[in-house]
């Protein structure tokens, strides 16, 4: 487990606004797939890591509701762990991103297009909510918004995981990576046209999560962090918070 650092002031500026974070997934849903090879076959690794670091219940089956779940790239680690116990509900605000996980398999999977501040899902229904990867594009405003709504979806001693980019603590990597962050939109633009809304992401990355702020969200929210982590190369943030 690396030491993490005290965030200082995001070196990017970015929008939050959530029509327009909508119309950005909307665009790059049929490309979104390219995000997996941009990071070297990493978020797949990170994302089986936040399913790794989870308490799941030995029997019976498992509800689990994934927020900003996009094509619900989380179903895939999900199912491998749990298998026909799976009951995943993946909400999204993008119903190009939620389209995307028309390719997988339906058993135990529903989509959901709705804003994971408000999912309208039953209050105390989820085991386990996950969010990976959905962060960087909220505004810390609404962290307080986030926290409530997986506080009211989780039932008693249920755990909340959420999985995120984050700038590298130790400086050359700090920088490399911001490196290849500001050299992707050009890259991207030359490659391939239609990939270039990943540029913003790049974007949204480097602006990154206000960890602290959310932290004090998720505590006021009345969760306990029993777990945070950089994952290997010191590139995402894992934490996972017990609800009462
Ligand atoms: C970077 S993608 C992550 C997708 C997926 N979880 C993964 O592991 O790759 C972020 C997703 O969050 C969704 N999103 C962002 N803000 C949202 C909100 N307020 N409500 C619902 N979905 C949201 C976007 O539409 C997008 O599909």
């Amino acid at each position: 487990m690396t030491k993490l650092l005290v965030e200082s002031a995001p070196p990017v500026a970015v929008h939050h606004r959530p029509a327009r974070v909508r119309a950005l997934f909307d665009e790059l849903a049929s490309t979104y797939g390219a995000a997996e090879w941009l990071s070297g076959g990493q978020l797949g690794r990170w994302r089986r890591s936040l399913v790794a670091a989870l308490r799941w219940p030995a029997a019976g089956p498992v509800p689990v509701v994934d927020l900003m779940a996009g094509g619900a790239e989380l179903w895939a680690p999900l199912h491998q762990r749990l298998g026909e116990r799976l009951r995943l509900t993946a909400v999204d605000f993008s119903a190009a991103m939620l389209a995307r996980a028309a390719r997988l398999p339906a058993a135990g999977l529903v989509l959901r297009q709705a804003d994971a501040l408000a999912t309208g899902l039953p209050a105390g229904s989820a085991a386990v909510v996950t969010c990976a990867f959905g962060l960087k594009t909220l505004a810390p405003s609404v962290y307080p918004a986030l926290a409530a709504e997986a506080a009211r979806l989780l039932r008693s001693g249920g755990q909340l995981a959420l999985l995120e980019f984050d700038l590298p603590s130790r400086p050359w990597l700090r920088a490399a990576m911001l490196a290849y962050l500001r050299l992707l939109p050009a890259t991207l633009r030359h490659v391939c046209a239609e990939a270039a809304g990943h540029a913003a992401l790049a974007q949204y990355a480097s602006a990154g999560t206000q960890w602290l702020a959310l932290q004090a969200a998720l505590e006021a929210a009345g969760f306990r962090r029993v777990q945070q982590q950089r994952l290997w190369p010191g590139c995402a943030r894992l934490m996972v918070w017990q609800w009462s």
